[in-house]
């Protein structure tokens, strides 16, 4: 069966696919299981979901009926800011676990830096990874200075970073130090939800490639090495998404992209939520 994109290896050895999907606000079984079905069919491999988005369950019973055998898929989950500390994160990783079907995660997230919670969430995420109950463990949302919060006391410091990244919020310093320290950089909203899609460059890069602005989009994250996981409900678009393994950006595209920041948030700023979890 075929399967798209590149591996990329975490600093643990475990391998990841780059291409992902996610699926943040699919909260309808059937419309998660149309979902799925096609981007199985289409070669996606990863699957991003977490506590927060209530359809752990879901996801996990398309999963688990589809004929894929379990070492072929790997998926993500990430334990709510309500559920930080340490007895409520190996709690409620258990429910995660069992609504998903599994008997083990491949990556499990901090969803958001927690000022309260900080090393206690990560205590538990370290003997979930000693116990061998998750392949991987990683964060959401951390800039440079909660990283090196985490390292005065960390044993095992975070395998992956999951960042908001698109051509309107390049990340650079970030995503430079995340490349210094051998933590992997994924990329959530790596289309902006759609807000980078009528950009004046991108539309002319796209004409030129005879591609779609999604696709110039999703083909920027390939060739930065960056993980990325667009998510869709529309199975045209899912395809689309996908079909991006036939063209490349010439350096001078990837110039014209990198220049289109503007630190534009489709979420909020990390640094405003630390305090409040
Ligand atoms: N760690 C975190 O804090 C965090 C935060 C946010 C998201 N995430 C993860 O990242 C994933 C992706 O981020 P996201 O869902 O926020 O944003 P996104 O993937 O950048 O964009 C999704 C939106 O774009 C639309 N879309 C998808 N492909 C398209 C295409 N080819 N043409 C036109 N429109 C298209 C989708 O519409 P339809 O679905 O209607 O087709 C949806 O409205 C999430 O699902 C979640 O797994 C993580």
């Amino acid at each position: 069966m075929k399967t798209i994109g590149n591996q990329i290896s975490l600093h643990n050895g475990v391998t990841m696919p780059q291409h992902g999907f996610g699926v943040y606000k699919i909260t309808d079984p059937a419309e998660m299981e149309t979902a799925i079905h096609k981007a199985l069919g289409t070669g996606y491999r990863l699957f991003d979901t977490a506590q927060m988005y209530e359809n752990e369950a879901m996801l996990g019973e398309v999963l688990h009926n589809s004929s894929l055998p379990r070492k072929e898929l790997f998926i993500t989950s990430k334990i709510n800011n309500g559920n930080q500390g340490y007895d409520q994160t190996l709690f409620t990783f258990e429910e995660s676990l069992a609504d998903l079907q599994l008997s083990q995660l491949d990556l499990l997230l901090v969803h958001w830096p927690s000022e309260k919670h900080f090393f206690d969430t990560w205590r538990a995420f370290e003997r979930l990874y000693e116990e061998k109950m998750v392949r991987g463990i990683g964060v959401c949302n951390y800039q440079i200075h909660h990283l090196e919060q985490l390292k005065t006391k960390a044993n095992v410091m975070p395998m992956v970073n999951q960042i908001e990244i698109h051509p309107y919020l390049t990340q650079v310093s970030l995503r430079e130090y995340l490349h210094k320290e051998n933590i992997a950089v994924e990329a959530w909203s790596p289309i902006a939800r759609g807000n980078v899609l009528n950009d004046e460059v991108i539309v002319d890069i796209a004409k030129q490639h005879q591609k779609t602005t999604a696709q110039v989009a999703l083909r920027w994250h390939v060739q930065h090495g960056t993980i990325f996981i667009p998510k869709s409900k529309t199975p045209e678009r899912i395809a689309e998404n996908a079909d991006i393994y036939n063209f490349e950006l010439t350096t001078e595209d990837m110039a014209k992209i990198d220049g289109l920041n503007k630190d534009y948030r489709t979420g909020p700023d990390p640094d405003k939520v630390y305090p409040t979890i």
